[in-house]
């Protein structure tokens, strides 16, 4: 299969959104990190997207609309809900609610509950228009890739796999959306992302954030979202991240630097300095930039053939919580606090 790949405007739109009523899938640009898109109440269409992805069948999508009147007949909307829609739609909010009949097992790997969201990138609301459709979407990397933040992101883990990819420039936020399970009592955080646990307790009156998503899944205990079952954001390289002082965290990573062969650091850009000529690249001086940063640094690594990362981290708490989920993961939770 051929992939083709246009810079977003009026035409490839309405290509795009003529391929997703046809039962394709299509790549587009979402705020957080690309998504590959199908028709989400089509079975046929959304196993093309898992076979795309080589994606495990036990890990369900989340599906995307331009309107809250899309969600008619599709989940039950509480009054929760609707206020956290108020508050933060179109965004990186994504909530998890009882899902009806009319939208099919495979796009919610057999659960009750179904996973909706409503992005705010300009491209994303004028596809999700143009083709009239809720469109079922995960990040659109390969399975266990870093979540692709370009379209050349995608190019690279989609080409031959997909006919169609918009192109709408580098995404803003960088990491995945705020996964809100609504189906209990208190409104709990899944995955962490830009909307955070204080943004949803004011307006919820209450925000919890589940326990794995600092800490590895003990043997035996099931993934409250089945995603954190599986291995993520994981560079090809093997990762440890510092926490501590700037000072502190150089001291340790020069030490290992030094000794290892191929390494690479990922530093904080006030840090950089105390790396002399070593090869350091940039998280940002900020949680969000280092969000906005990460996974396009995981993939240049990953292309140079960087075989060991030394990053520096954020204490993994409030705004930096999004970015410190991925980089813990990334690491395969090897976290040293110096
Ligand atoms: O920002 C985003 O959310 C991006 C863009 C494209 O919108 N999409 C995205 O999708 O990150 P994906 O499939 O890579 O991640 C969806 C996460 C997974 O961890 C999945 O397990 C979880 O949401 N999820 C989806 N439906 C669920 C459900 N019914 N119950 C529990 N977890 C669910
Ligand atoms: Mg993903």
């Amino acid at each position: 299969m051929d992939t083709i790949l246009l810079p977003a405007d009026e035409n490839s739109v309405k290509q795009a959104a003529e391929l997703l009523r046809a039962g394709q899938v299509v790549a587009f640009p979402t705020e957080t990190v690309y998504g590959l898109g199908a028709d989400g109440l089509n079975a046929q269409a959304v196993a093309a997207i898992f076979a795309a992805k080589e994606r495990p069948a036990d890990n369900p999508l989340i599906v995307h609309v331009a309107e809250r009147s899309q969600l008619d007949g599709l989940c039950y909307v509480t009054k929760a809900a609707e206020a956290l829609m108020d508050a933060f739609w179109p965004g990186p909010l994504t909530l998890l609610l009882m899902k009806t009949k009319s939208v099919p097992n495979i796009t919610t790997a057999f659960l009750p509950s179904v996973a909706v969201r409503c992005p705010s990138h300009p491209v994303a609301r004028a596809l999700l228009r143009a083709c009239a459709l809720p469109i079922a979407a995960p990040s659109a990397n390969r399975s266990g890739r870093p979540s692709p933040t370009t379209a050349q992101d995608v190019l690279e883990d989609m080409q031959g796999r997909i006919p169609f990819i918009l192109d709408g420039g580098a995404c803003d936020v960088g990491v995945e959306s705020t996964v809100l399970d609504l189906t209990g009592e208190v409104p709990c955080i899944l995955r962490p992302g830009a909307v955070t646990a204080k943004d949803v307790a004011s307006v919820a009156g209450a925000c919890t954030v589940a326990a794995s998503v600092m800490r590895p899944l003990k043997e035996g205990e099931s993934a409250p979202s089945p995603g954190m079952r599986h291995r993520h954001y994981a560079p090809k390289a093997k990762m440890t991240v510092y926490l501590g002082s700037d000072e502190e965290v150089a001291k340790a990573i020069i030490a290992r630097y030094d000794a290892a062969e191929n390494a690479a650091i990922l530093a904080h850009g006030s840090a950089q300095p105390l790396f002399g000529d070593r090869r350091v690249f940039s998280l940002g001086d900020t949680p969000q930039e280092g969000a906005h940063l990460l996974f396009r640094r995981l993939r240049e690594m990953d292309a140079l053939g960087v075989s060991l990362i030394l990053a520096q981290g954020w204490n993994a708490e409030g705004e930096a919580l999004a970015v410190m989920n991925r980089m813990a993961r990334a690491a395969a939770f090897d976290l040293v606090n110096v």
